[in-house]
């Protein structure tokens, strides 16, 4: 079974709405942790806009569990990321604009800055993965960087499943799947460990948690959006279910 990153940062953009101290991401990461999270992730972003630093300090000591920093390539963060030490880091691309992270991070188009920033992560004691497309060229381009792992964008997928209403016989959903399922080979194929998120929801998770190989699976507003209602322990715990289910 993959294992599941519990992405926390709208808890923190809960916080921020109020710039006060609940809800308390810390606080919500052992409540994951007691649902069955197998890592822990949060986005340290460039504007602060949710996570900010004295948060990512007082996570790495408390979890438990695996700590993935998602964070941009930028000289601060590397720096930050060498001083905290999560188990892991995700590289990710980073627009001011953006709502949520947008596509997949282009490592092709700057190979010696990720071989760069890659080596000063490992060197540091952290796995580092890159969150990219399911596309050969990137997926090539992150092996000969040096990543550990490749998380694949599962965001055209979940707008396909939507679109189709979660019926496979839609050709443009059978494509999407199959794209993130040979983009996963692919990883393996060049030696990395296969990740997959963004959009994942209870209900399109599934298809993609049975993929052969897959490692890792990381998601974080369906899980948040249903801790609203039942709690983030027993949201995780049926998330962790719902992956279970697929896998079955
Ligand atoms: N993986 C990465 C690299 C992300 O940037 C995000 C969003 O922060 C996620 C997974 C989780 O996406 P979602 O919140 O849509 O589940």
């Amino acid at each position: 079974m993959p294992i599941l990153g519990v992405n926390i940062d709208h808890v923190a953009t809960l916080r921020q709405a109020r710039r006060g101290a609940e809800p308390d991401p810390v606080r919500a990461a052992h409540e994951a942790e007691l649902g069955g999270a197998d890592c822990i992730t949060v986005h340290l972003r460039e504007d602060r806009r949710h996570i900010v630093d004295d948060d990512v300090a007082r996570l790495r000591p408390f979890v438990n569990v695996k700590l993935n920093l998602e964070m941009a390539a930028t000289d601060e963060m590397v720096r930050i990321a060498r001083q905290v030490r999560p188990h892991m880091a995700t590289l990710v691309p980073e627009g001011r604009q953006e709502i949520t992270t947008e596509g997949g991070l282009d490592v092709a188009g700057q190979t010696e800055r990720m071989k760069d920033v890659v080596a000063a992560l490992k060197d540091a004691g952290m796995t580092v993965s890159a969150f990219i497309e399911h596309d050969a060229r990137q997926i090539e381009a992150s092996a000969a960087c040096g990543f550990d792992a490749c998380e694949i964008h599962t965001g055209p997928y979940a707008h396909a499943f939507a679109a189709a209403g979660g019926d496979f016989l839609h050709e443009g959903l059978r494509r999407q799947r199959d794209a993130v399922a040979d983009g996963g080979i692919r990883i393996m194929k060049a030696g990395m460990r296969f990740h997959a998120g963004h959009g994942l929801n209870y209900h399109n998770v599934g298809p993609v948690a049975s993929m052969e190989g897959l490692a890792e699976l990381h998601i974080g507003h369906a899980i948040v959006s249903r801790a609203v209602y039942v709690g983030l322990r027993s949201a995780v715990r049926e998330m962790v279910g719902a992956i279970a289910a697929g896998r079955a």
